[in-house]
C-alpha cells in the first residue's frame, strides 16, 4: 500500500496525492510575464498533488534574475491565470511561490526603474548571471529605508491578492536559499540596527510581517512559508545560534496558523546537512503541515511519510525531468537524466522536451 500515491489533504484543500512539484526556477518567462509554454510545462507536470511554481516576484526590484515572472502587473495575473487553468484542469492544486531576489539581483537584470535592495549594504559573495553581459559581481544592494520596508511589505500583499484573482489555491513566501527574506533573518546579510536588526526577533520581524500582511490579504489557509535552516547558498553562512533562531521562528509561524512549512535540505547535493533534531523540532511545535524536500526518491518518500516525519514530500529535479514521474515510480521505471545546460535556457528544449514513457 502506497501512502505517497494516496490522496490526502492541505488544510481542507483535497490532493490527489502527497506529492508536491518543488519550486524552480527556469527563466521562460521573456518579459517576466508568465506565457504558453510555461503553462504546458506545468500541465505536463499535474498528475502531482500540488505543484509549486518557480520563484515569482512581486515586485520590479524582485525580479534578479533574467527572465523569471512576476505578478504585479495585470499581464502577469492574465498569464499565471491560464497557468492554474491548465493545472487544475488536469486535478492539480497549485501554490505560487513569491520570490523577491533582495541583494540576489543585478541592474542589469532588472526592469527600468527597479533597484537592488537588501536589509543592509552587504553584497553576497560571488557572481550573478545577466543576460546582457554574462557574469557580473554581486553588486552592494542598498539597505532599505523605513518607507521600503513598508511598501515591499504592500506588494507582497497586493501580490497575494493578485495570485488569488489568478485562481492560485495560495501562495509560498521564499525564505529560504539566500533571497530577500531570509536575508533578514540571517546576520552576515542583516546588519541593521533598527527594530529589523540584531535580536532573534528583530531579524525575524521582517518576515513575519510579511506573512502578517499577506495571511490578512488571502487568508493563512492560503499562505505557506519555505524555509532553509543550516542553508548555505547565496553567500548564507552557518552561525552558532542558527537551530535556536529556527525554533523561536517555527513557533512565531504556529501561531499564525500558516498552510504549511516546507524544509529544504540540500545535503544529497553536497551542502551542510540539516540536523534529524531541527526537523524534529519543526515537526513537533508546527501544528500545519510539514512538507520535506530534497534529494528524494519514491523509496525514501515513502519511508518519511510512513514514520509520521512530514504529511507531504517535494521533488525537484526528478520532477522538472520526468513529467510523468508518478507514472514511473508506481512502475518503477527507470528516469530520464536531468539536462543541467538546459535547466536556465529559454525556450523549449530541456524544459517542455522530456519524453513520456513510451
Ligand atoms: C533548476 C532549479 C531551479 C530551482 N529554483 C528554485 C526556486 O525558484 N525556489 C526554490 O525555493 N528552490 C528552487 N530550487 C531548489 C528546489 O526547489 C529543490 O529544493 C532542490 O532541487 C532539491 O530537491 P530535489 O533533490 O528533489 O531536486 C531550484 C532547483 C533547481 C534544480
Amino acid at each position: 500500500m502506497s501512502l505517497l500515491f494516496s490522496e490526502t489533504r492541505l488544510g481542507s484543500l483535497p490532493l490527489q496525492n502527497h506529492l508536491v512539484m518543488s519550486p524552480m526556477t527556469r527563466n521562460r518567462a521573456i518579459g517576466n510575464i508568465p506565457n504558453e509554454l510555461m503553462a504546458e510545462y506545468y500541465a505536463q507536470r499535474a498528475t502531482a498533488g500540488l505543484i509549486i511554481t518557480e520563484g515569482t516576484s512581486s515586485s520590479p526590484n524582485g525580479l534578479g534574475y533574467p527572465r523569471i515572472p512576476g505578478i504585479f502587473s495585470e499581464a502577469q495575473t492574465a498569464g499565471w491565470k491560464s497557468i492554474a487553468d491548465a493545472v487544475h484542469a488536469k486535478g492539480a492544486k497549485i501554490f505560487m511561490q513569491f520570490m523577491h531576489t533582495g541583494r540576489i539581483g543585478h541592474a542589469l537584470n532588472l526592469p527600468e526603474g527597479a533597484r537592488v535592495l537588501a536589509p543592509s549594504a552587504v553584497a553576497a559573495a560571488g557572481e550573478i548571471y545577466t543576460d546582457a553581459e554574462g557574469m557580473k559581481p554581486h553588486p552592494v544592494p542598498q539597505a532599505m529605508t523605513g518607507s521600503e520596508l513598508l511598501s515591499t511589505i504592500e506588494e507582497f500583499a497586493r501580490a497575494a491578492k493578485n495570485a488569488v484573482a489568478a485562481g492560485f489555491d495560495g501562495i509560498e513566501l521564499h525564505s529560504a536559499n539566500g533571497y530577500l527574506l531570509e536575508q533578514f533573518l540571517r546576520p552576515n546579510s542583516n546588519q541593521r540596527t533598527d527594530r529589523y536588526g540584531g535580536s532573534t526577533e528583530n531579524r525575524a520581524r521582517f518576515v513575519l510581517e510579511v506573512a502578517d500582511a499577506v495571511i490578512k490579504a488571502i487568508g493563512k489557509e492560503k499562505v505557506g512559508i519555505r524555509l532553509s535552516p543550516f542553508g548555505v547558498f547565496n553567500d548564507m553562512p552557518l552561525y552558532d545560534a542558527m537551530e535556536a533562531d529556527y525554533a523561536w521562528l517555527a513557533e512565531q509561524l504556529n501561531v499564525r496558523g500558516l498552510a504549511y512549512i516546507h524544509l529544504v535540505d540540500h545535503s544529497a547535493a553536497g551542502a551542510p546537512p540539516v540536523p534529524d533534531s531541527m526537523k524534529a523540532t519543526f515537526r513537533s511545535v508546527f501544528n500545519g503541515t510539514l512538507i520535506l524536500s530534497g534529494g528524494y526518491d519514491a523509496g525514501r518518500a515513502e519511508s518519511d511519510l510512513a514514520s509520521g516525519r512530514c504529511d507531504l514530500i517535494a521533488v525537484g529535479v526528478p520532477f522538472l525531468a520526468n513529467p510523468d514521474l508518478i507514472a514511473r515510480w508506481k512502475a518503477g521505471a527507470a528516469l530520464n537524466a536531468p539536462d543541467a545546460r538546459t535547466f536556465y535556457t529559454p525556450g523549449p528544449k530541456g524544459y517542455t522536451d522530456y519524453p513520456l514513457l513510451g
